[in-house]
């Protein structure tokens, strides 16, 4: 059967932007951001979103429509090596990871949405009285698992319908929506008393805040920007493989970048003002991932018409999330069809079975080891996950592929990417993975070893010389 490809033009931007615009622009966005100081932090994101995540969603996309397969044959077919085949499976495995926990906090914005809406013509939600208590009783355990089955059984549903019946179309009607009812929602928060004072948090710009914290913000403003952009997971790479050659590959990751940017902007002008109309500083109690659950949901409990405004805003939220979680089922599901040439029905049974396992461990949440198992998967694991994914693509390109991925990348541009080909070549094969190796090992504190312009230097010299080795090596000048 010949490989399904995106329908229409829009199809495969909508797709990837929907892949991007999820949970981690609603829900982790303005709790990471409130952790890390507000508007510094969101500076260095906002600086890695279009240094490293607009470079990297090319780097991607050039392998999955070279590769026209799932990440794992795509990166043994482009290779010709059956090692880079296996490192696939990171992939998919990464993906499997995400879907776990992803799918409970789906689950826990299905319920808070069902509720809201019930409260429209019935009694107030019941979250309303205590938000706190409420959050507290059904984010772990039985009903948890039972939401997170719902919010899996919808994703599987749109997966089974296919690239265009499913996806293309899935988003095409869920990315407007979200759109459109996000610029409602953030008009409306705007005229909230607290909102001066939220923008002020989230928006004033200060260079000397920004240095002071440059490195204890660049690993969570790394891992967030990559969360959110879905990249080092190989959905990317998935989701290129049913492009056409005749796309113009550097304009759809502008696109797709600008697109997901402008909705977590967004969010973070719904959600500071509400929280800050209440008088909560978001800065001050830390909220953590339940924030959207506890504290918004806090705001709209108090709020004039606050049922429609919870409504409308859990239903952004839902629509949101569904059009990630489909993105990160189709990566397993398109290895199981190209690897082993399964039915799609069957494909999307036999991971969702799997799912509903590994995504039950986070929904039960046991402490092993003296850790919890959602705020593990959530946080660190995939943060270390996404990161180490990105910079095996990008080491691919840059070492594997080398001028096939030139000519990939120019193949349905037009005339200005020809000139930042090579550039973009030698950032992605040694100036992006240097930095982002870097970023992992702030992490564990070397810069506070080192100092900061030690630091900065030793990353110069090193990403200097990993550049001057890639020219040679591929003969790129
Ligand atoms: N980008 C998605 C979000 O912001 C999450 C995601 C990560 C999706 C990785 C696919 C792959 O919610």
């Amino acid at each position: 059967m010949a490989r399904e490809t995106w329908a229409t033009r829009v199809g495969f931007i909508l797709a990837a932007a929907g892949s991007a615009v999820g949970l981690g622009n609603i829900w982790r966005f303005p709790w990471v951001t409130a952790d890390n100081g507000g508007s510094a932090f969101l500076a260095v994101y906002l600086g890695i979103v279009l240094l490293v995540g607009v470079p990297g969603l090319l780097a991607e996309f050039v392998v999955g429509r070279r590769g026209k397969k799932s990440p794992v044959g795509a990166l043994r077919d482009l290779s010709g090596s059956r090692g880079w085949g296996l490192w696939g499976v990171f992939y998919v495995i990464t993906a499997i990871a995400l879907l776990s926990f992803y799918s409970v906090v789906g689950g826990w914005i299905l319920r808070y949405f069902g509720e809201s809406a019930s409260g429209l013509v019935g009694a107030p939600p019941a979250y309303f009285a205590a938000p706190g208590q409420y959050f507290g009783g059904v984010a772990a355990g039985p009903d948890a698992f039972g939401f997170h089955l719902l919010f899996l059984a919808l994703t599987a549903l749109v997966v089974l319908g296919g690239v265009r019946r499913g996806i293309e179309l899935g988003t095409k009607v869920m990315m407007p929506a979200v759109l459109v009812l996000l610029v409602g929602l953030a008009v409306w928060a705007g005229a909230r008393p607290g909102a001066a004072a939220a923008y002020a948090f989230y928006l004033a710009f200060d260079v000397a805040t920004v240095r002071a914290n440059f490195f204890d913000v660049l690993g969570p403003a790394a891992g967030q920007a990559l969360f959110t952009l879905s990249l080092g997971a190989g959905t990317m790479i998935t989701y290129a493989s049913y492009i056409d050659e005749d796309r113009s590959l550097p304009f759809d990751a502008t696109v797709i970048a600008a697109l997901n940017t402008l909705v977590g902007v967004l969010a973070g002008l719904v959600v500071f003002p509400l929280l800050f109309s209440l008088g909560v500083d978001p800065a001050q109690t830390s909220p953590g991932p339940g924030a959207l659950f506890v504290g918004l949901a806090g705001a709209f409990a108090q709020l004039p018409g606050g049922v429609v405004i919870a409504t409308a805003f859990f239903g952004v939220v839902v629509l949101a999330a569904l059009s990630s979680s489909i993105s990160m089922l189709e990566i397993p599901v398109s290895f199981l069809v190209d690897e082993y040439g399964l039915g799609r029905r069957r494909a999307v049974a036999l991971v969702a079975a799997g799912v509903v396992a590994t995504g039950g461990l986070c929904a039960f949440n046991p402490t092993i080891a003296g850790t919890a198992v959602f705020g593990f998967v959530a946080g660190p694991l995939v943060d270390t996950l996404l990161t180490v994914g990105l910079i095996a693509v990008l080491l691919f390109v840059g070492w594997v592929m080398g001028r096939d991925a030139l000519a990939e990348l120019r193949s349905g541009a037009g005339g200005p990417s020809a000139a930042v080909a090579t550039p973009w070549l030698l950032a992605v094969g040694a100036v992006l993975p240097v930095f982002l190796v870097f970023t992992l090992l702030t992490t564990v504190g070397v810069d506070a070893g080192l100092g900061f312009w030690p630091t900065v230097l030793v990353a110069v010299v090193v990403g200097a010389a990993a550049v001057a080795g890639l020219r040679t090596e591929r003969a790129l000048l």
